[in-house]
């Protein structure tokens, strides 16, 4: 397996076996693979793919002014390698493209005798490598079965479900799958927000929902809203995709602006916790992340909350176990309790487990309003209101 990336600094360091974001399992089986020499690195693109009967395309799709996925990164990968590919090969896209971009990146690599694959991609980050070894299935979008067959030669190992289509219908797996998710844990969130109005717990409906087959329990965990590299600009796209196709994806829509108004929520929440105003006050932070598990901080719900507490007049001091580098109107802490130091609120932004875990007792006496926000229902109530802090959580009575 031959990597290429057009960064040179983040290829230099793969190729001495640093991996650049925090990922379970990911620097072990990096350096195993060089060991082995069954693994290599370049900033060559031609030299990558010259001998490579399958090439996969796995470059990013950001979300475009107007909501669209920007193809000029797949389309100028795929016009570089184009003119190198042996005969006859195998293009697999595992970007995330607008349905139909199979014909795209065809036209990009002007190769009439090289066949676009879809191949989308479900791993999570955090628990990516657990996933790619261990799908739940194998979409495979290909124009002619021939080519499918080859593809899907290449996960004979796993014994996931095949699902064998064409290119669009595979591109449209991929964003309604991405979507779907989406729409679970804003319904949740929805759900939560209705929990508080009425005085029910979401933690036992959700527990009562979940048990059904037909729902699952799985995405239903209340949050701050949903964030990440993928889904904010996946169902941005979809909403576009389907506009450009003549369908109002209404539903869409709303599950988007529900995760919008949940940020707003938590910050509200804030305020109210530290006594109606939160100008001039202090507000930690813990977590930063899109989610535990991951140093990724692309659209995070935490960071999205941060900057709502900032409008409201709050400096903030944050704390997250896998930040290095400062944040633009941040002040970042090197421990938890440091973050604390002078705060009117503490919000906890990201789901990491050692927050659990902390000598509350200190943190009550470095705070000058005991208050917390637990966006991630990660704390228990009851031990934090013992300790004499004021508690919300999200859908809890
Ligand atoms: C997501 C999908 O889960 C993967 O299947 C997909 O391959 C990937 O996008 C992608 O398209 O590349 P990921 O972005 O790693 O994976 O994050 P998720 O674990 O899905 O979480 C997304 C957001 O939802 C996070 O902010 C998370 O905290 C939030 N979330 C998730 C909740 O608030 N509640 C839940 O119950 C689950």
């Amino acid at each position: 397996m031959v990597c290429t990336d057009v960064d040179v600094s983040r290829v230099e360091r793969l190729a001495g076996g640093q991996v650049p974001i925090v990922e379970e399992g990911l620097p072990e089986l990096v350096r195993e693979g060089l060991a082995s020499g069954r693994l290599s690195f370049t900033t060559d693109n031609a030299d990558a793919v010259v001998h490579a009967e399958f090439t996969f395309l796995c470059v990013p799709t950001p979300q475009g002014g107007d909501g669209r996925a920007d193809m000029s990164f797949i389309q100028a990968a795929a016009g570089e390698i184009g003119p190198h590919l042996p005969f006859e090969s195998i293009v697999v896209n595992k970007s995330t493209v607008p349905v139909g971009s199979t014909k795209v990146v065809e036209r990009a690599l002007g190769r009439p005798d090289v066949s676009v694959v879809s191949n989308p991609e479900f791993l999570r980050e955090g628990s990516a490598v657990h996933d790619f070894l261990n799908p739940d299935r194998i979409v495979i979008g290909a124009d002619d079965e021939s080519t499918a067959i080859r593809v899907a030669g290449l996960f004979l190992r796993t014994s996931a479900p095949l699902v064998v289509t064409d290119p669009s219908t595979a591109e449209t797996i991929k964003y309604a799958s991405n979507a779907f998710l989406a729409t679970k844990v804003s319904f949740v969130n929805a759900v939560a927000a209705m929990c508080e109005a009425v005085g029910a717990d979401v933690r036992q409906v959700v527990l009562g929902m979940g048990s059904d087959p037909r729902i699952g329990s799985d995405f239903l965990r209340p949050g701050p809203g949903w964030g990440g590299s993928c889904f904010p600009k996946d169902t941005a796209a979809l909403v576009r995709i389907a506009e450009d196709a003549g369908y109002d994806f209404s539903l869409l829509k709303g599950v988007i602006a529900v995760n919008e108004e949940q940020y707003q929520r938590v910050a509200q929440k804030a305020v109210k916790l530290a006594g109606g105003s939160l100008q001039g006050k202090t507000a930690a932070l813990w977590g930063v992340t899109f989610k535990a598990r991951t140093d990724d901080l692309r659209s995070s719900p935490s960071l999205e909350v941060a900057a709502r507490l900032r409008e409201r007049g709050a400096k903030i001091q944050a704390y997250d176990p896998t930040l290095r580098a400062s944040i633009p109107g941040l002040d970042v802490r090197d421990d938890p309790y440091t973050a604390c130091d002078g705060a009117s609120v503490l919000v906890v932004g990201t789901e990491w487990d050692e927050f659990r875990w902390l000598d509350f007792d200190k943190v009550g006496e470095l705070m000058v309003n005991k208050a917390v926000v637990d966006a991630r229902n990660l704390l228990e109530p009851a031990t934090l209101r013992r300790a004499g802090f004021a508690y919300e959580g999200i859908g809890l009575v």
